[in-house]
């Protein structure tokens, strides 16, 4: 029998079937909804991870016990909300935003989402901010510039603790993985680096969810 490799290339999630999945699992209430609306009502473009990838953010979190988490790329402060939801009360996501009119839409939106004392919005160029935050964290989600993905692993790997994560979302770079730009090349060094410090697998989503835990 051909196991599930046969399909590579195609898929067996169309929109339906992902909308009714998302709708069954990864519902949005209130707070997830004006973070994952708000961009495309305010001429933001609609970047933010699917439901089920935030959902799934969410649960790995819990998994590793996560109190301490860093995101690269907040948009509107969707899947930092989901994040967040994974902590305790007491926990800190610090989220990098360099897009001033992104920071300000996910501030409101955290606030809505009644999460302005757990995540934290830093302003700025995200090789400019990451040396100035402290490690050791649980975890470093990574969603924003694609050609930076290795620099991002590289902070990743000196600052996330023994068993805590790597995330890096669109890691099959739009299906471009293979390609000869400079992004790609980018993209594929994480993919290789993060070996080196970290188990890995990539998990296909629509666009891909590299997972490594710190060794
Ligand atoms: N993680 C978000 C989506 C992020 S989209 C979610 O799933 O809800 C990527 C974001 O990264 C955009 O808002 C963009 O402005 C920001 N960004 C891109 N390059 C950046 C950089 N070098 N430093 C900081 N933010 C950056
Ligand atoms: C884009 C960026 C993302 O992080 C994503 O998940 C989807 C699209 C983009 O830049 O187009
Ligand atoms: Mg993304």
């Amino acid at each position: 029998m051909a196991d599930n490799s046969s399909r590579a290339g195609s898929s067996y999630m169309s929109r339906e079937v992902l909308d009714w999945t998302n709708q069954t699992h990864a519902p949005h209430d209130s707070g997830l909804a004006a973070a994952f609306d708000t961009p495309a009502a305010t001429g933001i473009p609609a970047i933010m991870v699917g439901a089920s990838e935030g959902k799934l953010l969410t649960m790995l979190l819990k998994l590793v016990g996560a109190r301490t988490v860093v995101e690269i790329g907040t948009l509107a402060g969707y899947s930092a909300i989901r994040m967040a939801r994974a902590l305790p009360a007491d926990g800190t996501l610090i989220t990098i935003e360099f897009d001033a009119k992104h920071a300000a839409l996910a501030r409101d939106n955290i606030e809505k989402a009644g999460m302005a004392k757990v995540i934290r919005v830093e302003e700025g160029r995200a090789l400019e901010v990451l040396p100035r935050i402290a490690g050791p964290v649980d975890a470093v989600f990574i969603d924003a510039d694609k050609g930076n993905y290795d620099h991002y692993g590289r902070w990743a790997a000196k600052n996330v603790r023994q068993g805590g994560l790597l995330l890096g979302d669109n890691s099959f770079y739009f299906g471009k993985l293979l390609g000869d730009s400079n992004e790609a090349a980018a993209m594929r060094r994480f993919h290789e680096e993060a070996r080196e410090a970290f188990d890995t697998v990539n998990i296909p989503t629509p666009d891909g969810l590299l997972l490594g835990v710190r060794r």
